[in-house]
C-alpha cells in the first residue's frame, strides 16, 4: 500500500508569488530525499487560484510533452489536489453555478485528488452529509480520487458521541457508492479538537478510531473491502509525530495543515515517515 502525505494549504499563502515560492521550496527539498520511493505519494492541495500557477510550473499530474509523445506519465511523487469542488458539469448539468469550480476544470489542471467534506467547510459553509455525498459521487464519476474528511468536535467527544458522529458521517457520505468505487476513496480522520490546536490525538486513541472506520466499512460492504481502504490521520501533524500515526496507529498516511506551509518542516516530516 502507498503512504500518503497530503498538504492542505487551506486559505494560504497570501499571494501567488508566495505560493510559487512555497511550492518550489517543497519540490526542491523533496527531490533531494533519496529514500522517497514510489510508495510515498505527496499531494499538494493549494487554494484554487494557485492551482493553475503550480500546474503551469510543474504540471505534476498531466503528461509532460515528452511523456505525451510516448503515451507515458510524468514520474513524480508529487501530485496536485484541490480542496473542494462542485458536483455539476455546466452546461449539461442544467443550470448556472456562480462562484463554483467544476471537476472538469480541476482535471484540466492536472488534479488527481480532491478533499471533500473538510470540517471547516462543514462548519463555516454548512456543507451537509448530503452535499458531501453528491460531491464524492461526482468526483468518482470523473475518475478523480476523493479524500473524504470526517471527525468529531470536542463536545461530541466529551459526551461520548465520537463513534456515533463518525458512523453517521461515514455512512451518509457513502450512500449509493458501489463496492468498487468505495475502494477509491481515501478516508481522513480529522478530529476537530486536534486541528490547529498543537495537540494531536494520541496514536493509541487514533488507532481505535481507525479500526472503527474499518468496522463501519465492513458492515456496509465487506471485510475484504475494508482491508483495502486507505485511512489517513489529520490534526496537528508535524515532523515529530507523523511517523507515529503511520507506524504505531497503522494509518496509510497523514493530512497536514499548518506544517505544510513551512517548507523545512514539511520536508522533515516527509523524511521522518
Ligand atoms: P493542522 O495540521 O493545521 O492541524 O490542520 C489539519 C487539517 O485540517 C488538514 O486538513
Amino acid at each position: 500500500m502507498k503512504t500518503f502525505v497530503i498538504a492542505n494549504w487551506k486559505m494560504n499563502p497570501s499571494s501567488s508569488a508566495k505560493a510559487e515560492f512555497l511550492f518550489n521550496s517543497i519540490k526542491d527539498g523533496l527531490e533531494n530525499i533519496e529514500k522517497l520511493g514510489k510508495k510515498t505519494e505527496i499531494v499538494i492541495c493549494p487554494p484554487f487560484p494557485y492551482l493553475s500557477i503550480i500546474s503551469n510550473i510543474y504540471n505534476p499530474c498531466l503528461p509532460s510533452p515528452e511523456a505525451k509523445a510516448t503515451g507515458g506519465q510524468v514520474k513524480s511523487n508529487i501530485k496536485l489536489g484541490a480542496q473542494n469542488c462542485f458536483w455539476e458539469d455546466p452546461p449539461a448539468g442544467g443550470g448556472s453555478f456562480t462562484g463554483e469550480i467544476s471537476l472538469l476544470m480541476l482535471k484540466d489542471l492536472g488534479c488527481k485528488y480532491v478533499i471533500i467534506g473538510h470540517s471547516e467547510r462543514r462548519m463555516f459553509l454548512n456543507e451537509t452529509d448530503r452535499i458531501i455525498n453528491k460531491k464524492i459521487r461526482a468526483v468518482l464519476a470523473k475518475r478523480i480520487e476523493p479524500i473524504l474528511c470526517v471527525g468529531e468536535n470536542r463536545k461530541d467527544k466529551e459526551q461520548g458521541k465520537t463513534q456515533t458522529v463518525l458512523r453517521k458521517q461515514i455512512e451518509n457520505g457513502l450512500k449509493r457508492i458501489s463496492k468498487s468505487d468505495v475502494k477509491k476513496i481515501i478516508f481522513a480522520y480529522e478530529p476537530l479538537w486536534a486541528i490547529g490546536s498543537g495537540r494531536p490525538c494520541s496514536p493509541d486513541e487514533a488507532q481505535v478510531i481507525r479500526l472503527f472506520f474499518k468496522k463501519v466499512i465492513s458492515q456496509k460492504y465487506f471485510r475484504s473491502i475494508a482491508d483495502e481502504i486507505n485511512i489517513l490521520y489529520g490534526g496537528s501533524v508535524d515532523s515529530s509525530n507523523a511517523k507515529s500515526f503511520i507506524e504505531e496507529a497503522g494509518f496509510q498516511g497523514v493530512l497536514v495543515g499548518g506544517s505544510s506551509l513551512k517548507p523545512k518542516e514539511f520536508i522533515e516530516l516527509v523524511k521522518n515517515i
